[in-house]
């Protein structure tokens, strides 16, 4: 369904992403690793057309993506949603507002300025909410929220966008293991259940194996290795990281196992009745 072939991104001498190429099916999930500065964002970004390619192309269902303008770039970049490490939400807007905001790129301009979203919109709204289980959460301002329910949100606005892809850049880097885990238990219920596409990446090498099914190593703008989890040897991580480094993969956890008990208390909702909370 995706295909890169040659992207090459140089911003000034420095080359960021050095000629990627690999094709991702549809309903796959993939994680990206790689050091600090390998262009892991910038090969996202790029994606998502928030910067353009210097060379090559990028494909999605045979739409030649590193050429779209207008009307047709903003359909990709309705269709292709993104998450990022610092959760970017409105901090003074309620929730609710914050999760209607995907819906922008369905509208017309008119109801767009004049704020106005359909009972249908607001109820997906609420839908998207309890299923990231922050529902309780609707009216408060974005910006009162801890970090992990934000990033849940920023899930929930782009959900809201109907995505056919969700890229998620560093999406667990700010958060403490149990909303780690809450957030990549998101993603992952998100890749199985609706069979959206998600490539994310990821700083720690024990998240990328627990959750995807392909990674993606990078190191100094190029590919320099993709395959299973399984086919990730000692090898294939020093060249990743750099051979000179010896990294034992507990440098790079999050230790993401926390008890039962208490992530059932962060998901409970309780006896609660969101519909009501969004005037419906
Ligand atoms: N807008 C920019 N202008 C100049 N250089 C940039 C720009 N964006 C990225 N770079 C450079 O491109 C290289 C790749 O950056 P990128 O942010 O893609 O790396 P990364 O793998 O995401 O790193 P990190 O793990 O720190 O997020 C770096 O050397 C960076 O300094
Ligand atoms: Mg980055």
């Amino acid at each position: 369904m995706f295909q890169l072939s040659n992207v090459t991104r140089q911003f000034g001498k420095k080359t960021a992403v050095n000629s990627v190429t690999f094709d991702i099916p549809q309903g796959q999930m993939v994680g990206i690793i790689g050091r600090s500065g390998a262009g892991k964002s910038t090969l996202l970004r790029m994606i998502n057309r928030l910067v353009d390619p210097s060379c090559g192309s990028i494909e999605f269902g045979g739409i030649e993506v590193s050429s779209l303008r207008g009307t047709a770039l903003r359909n990709w970049q309705r269709d292709c949603a993104m998450i990022f490490q610092q959760f970017n939400l409105v901090p003074r807007l309620d929730v609710l507002t914050n999760v209607l905001l995907g819906r922008l790129n369905h509208r017309s301009t008119v109801s767009s300025i004049l704020n106005l979203f359909t009972r249908d919109e607001r109820i997906m709204a609420i839908g998207a909410l309890e299923r990231l289980g922050i529902e309780q959460s609707a009216l408060q301002p974005a910006g009162t929220l801890s970090g992990g329910q934000q990033q849940r949100v920023a899930i929930a606005r782009a959900l809201m966008q109907q995505p056919k892809v969700l890229l998620a850049d560093e999406p667990i880097a700010s958060l403490d293991p149990l909303n780690a885990k809450i957030v990549m238990d998101a993603l992952r219920d998100i890749n199985e259940r609706d069979g959206i596409t998600v490539v994310t990446n990821l700083h720690t090498l024990d998240t990328a194996r627990n959750y995807c099914e392909r990674i993606i190593g990078m190191a100094h703008g190029r590919v320099v290795f993709d395959g299973e989890p399984k086919d990730l040897t000692a090898a294939a991580v020093a060249e990743i990281y750099g051979a000179d480094t010896a990294i034992e993969e507990s440098m790079t956890s999050t230790s993401i196992s926390i008890p039962a008990a208490a992530a059932r208390e962060e998901t409970a909702s309780a006896s609660f009745k969101p519909l009501a909370l969004a005037g419906l």
